[in-house]
């Protein structure tokens, strides 16, 4: 996979399971986005395929494809002027022909995107004069309205307070819970530690690990990828991993000046 000149991965073969709560990790330009593009069929794979319950997803209509998948992206430009309702009806795109008009059934699933993403009371105001979070939220929104079977979310919690972040992580576990298959890339190892039921690490465009957080959160991995030095800790609330980083390097040192200079 990649863009015109430049190839971000090669030999990547990755099986998203379906029904799962997958969660990508990696450094910053490994190529999660990318990724998470080729498989919404943003980008066409240089070489080899992606598919989509059996079918090469670049043979799908492209409504098809938006109907069985939505892509939270991790930066959209927002049309100018559009309030919170219209962008989270465009949504609905997918489910609409010229036959069929604006339904009860599109303006309900509207309407639940932006309760459970709290954005009634904003649904009326143009989206680029929201703060980040709210603006973050309701592209959420959009991807919820589009009620497809997969759900592709690209850093869905950035610039949400905790509280959000932690409502929203929850509607998408719930999603899961009812058998939808979800799939985010998220920066935070913890947040990845607790929600994911299958946790892929990534690192230079490559998949490198991929299993149960228990099996793949391991210090070693946290190393070598992220070359941070941590310990790994049972989560006192549903007993899995949690990591507590540690400081290294220049960081270490300032964390030792700053002990000494501590009575
Ligand atoms: N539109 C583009 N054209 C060319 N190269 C790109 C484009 N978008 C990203 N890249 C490059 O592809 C590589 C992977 O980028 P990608 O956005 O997939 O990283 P990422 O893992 O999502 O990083 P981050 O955590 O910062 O979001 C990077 O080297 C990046 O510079
Ligand atoms: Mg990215």
């Amino acid at each position: 996979m990649g863009y015109e000149q430049r190839i971000v991965g090669e030999d990547l073969s990755l099986d998203i399971p379906g029904g799962e709560f997958t969660v990508i990790i990696g450094p910053n330009a490994c190529g999660k986005s990318t990724l998470l593009r080729s498989l919404a069929r943003l980008l066409k794979p240089r070489a080899g395929t992606v598919l989509l319950d059996g079918s090469d997803i670049h043979r799908l209509r492209a409504r098809e494809v938006a109907a069985r998948l939505g892509l939270l992206p991790q930066s959209a430009i927002v049309p100018a002027g559009i309030s919170v309702f219209d962008l989270v009806r465009r949504g609905r795109y997918p489910h609409q022909s010229i036959l069929s008009r604006w339904s009860q059934e599109d303006e309900d699933s509207v309407r639940r995107a932006l309760a459970s993403t709290d954005l009634t009371a904003l649904a009326d105001r143009p989206v680029d004069e929201l703060s980040g979070g709210q603006r973050q939220r309701a592209w959420a929104a959009m991807a919820l309205a589009q009620d497809s079977q997969i759900l592709l979310l690209d850093e869905p919690t950035t610039y949400l307070d905790v509280s959000h972040q932690i409502s929203l992580l929850d509607l998408f576990a719930e999603l899961h819970e009812e058998g939808r298959t979800v799939v985010a890339v998220l920066h935070d190892i913890n947040h990845a530690a607790r929600y994911a039921t299958h946790l892929v690490v990534m690192a230079e465009g490559r998949v490198v690990a991929q299993g149960t957080p228990r099996d793949v959160l391991t210090t070693e991995l946290l190393d070598r990828v992220f070359d941070i030095e941590a310990t790994i800790i049972e989560d006192p609330v549903n007993g899995g991993p949690h990591v507590i980083t540690r400081h290294r390097g220049r960081l270490a040192a300032a964390d030792s000046t700053l002990r000494k200079v501590t009575p």
